[in-house]
């Protein structure tokens, strides 16, 4: 069973890294903050030969050394120490998403990469509810029974569900300037899994963000 759902990780690491591919060079060094179970930044550093510090609220590796301890808001790491941050599947549990992004920006030199569910409309937001039960306390359950992890997992109590539009005022509140959007649909549910690429914009102020994003389609 353990043997088999660290397949079904390393696999969907692979999947992601795909996507990451045209966004992180080799050689940079990349903070991964809610880095869960560590199978991202362990595929990362094998198949595009970067650095990756791992930043987590809560202990939840399987593979790696296992993240950094941080309490959700402070990172304990200089400004612009990193050339890019990835937030995946993470933002929708800090019940303080604007105040960490903001730190996120702190640390990084170059871009941060999001990658997160959005849901369109009440039929979205009921599947992204289920789904995220099923990720978070159904998941959890699952790896703790076949003995992949222990303890209580506090910290996958979703505190919200984001739309695209949420997730665009929280990125403009922290000063993040869009470059990229690419939408991955689940078709049929009215959910996303969308990635975002934020310039870190570490010279330019906040209130003169005013660019326009260049996306793909997306609702
Ligand atoms: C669904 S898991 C995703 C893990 C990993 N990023 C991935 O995609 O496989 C959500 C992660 O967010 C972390 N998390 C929870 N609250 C957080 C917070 N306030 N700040 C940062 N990460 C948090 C959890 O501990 C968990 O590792």
């Amino acid at each position: 069973m353990n043997a088999w759902l660290d397949r079904i990780m390393a696999r969907r690491a692979r999947k992601l890294t795909e996507r990451l591919r045209p966004w992180i060079s080799a050689g940079t060094r990349v903070a991964d903050v809610g880095s869960g179970t560590g199978h991202n930044a362990m595929a990362w550093r094998l198949e595009l030969g970067v650095a990756v510090d791992e930043f987590d609220v809560a202990d939840l590796h399987w593979v790696g050394g296992g993240p950094i301890i941080f309490d959700g808001l402070r990172l304990p790491a200089a400004e612009s120490d990193y050339h890019v941050v990835t937030v995946l599947f993470a933002l929708h549990f800090s019940p303080h998403p604007s105040d960490l992004l903001q730190e996120i920006r702190r640390i990084a030199a170059d871009r941060v990469i999001v990658i997160q569910s959005t849901y369109r409309g009440r039929w979205g937001q009921m599947w992204l509810n289920i789904r995220g039960f099923l990720w978070g306390p159904v998941a959890w359950t699952v790896a703790r029974l076949a003995g992949a992890v222990q303890g209580n997992p506090i910290s996958l109590v979703s505190q919200r569900l984001y739309s695209r539009d949420d997730l665009r005022q929280l990125f403009q509140n922290a000063g993040l300037t869009i470059r990229h959007w690419e939408p991955e649909e689940w078709w049929g549910f009215r959910i996303s899994r969308d990635l975002i690429v934020l310039d870190a914009n570490r010279l330019t102020p906040t209130s003169h963000s005013s660019s326009q994003p260049a996306m793909k389609s997306i609702g």
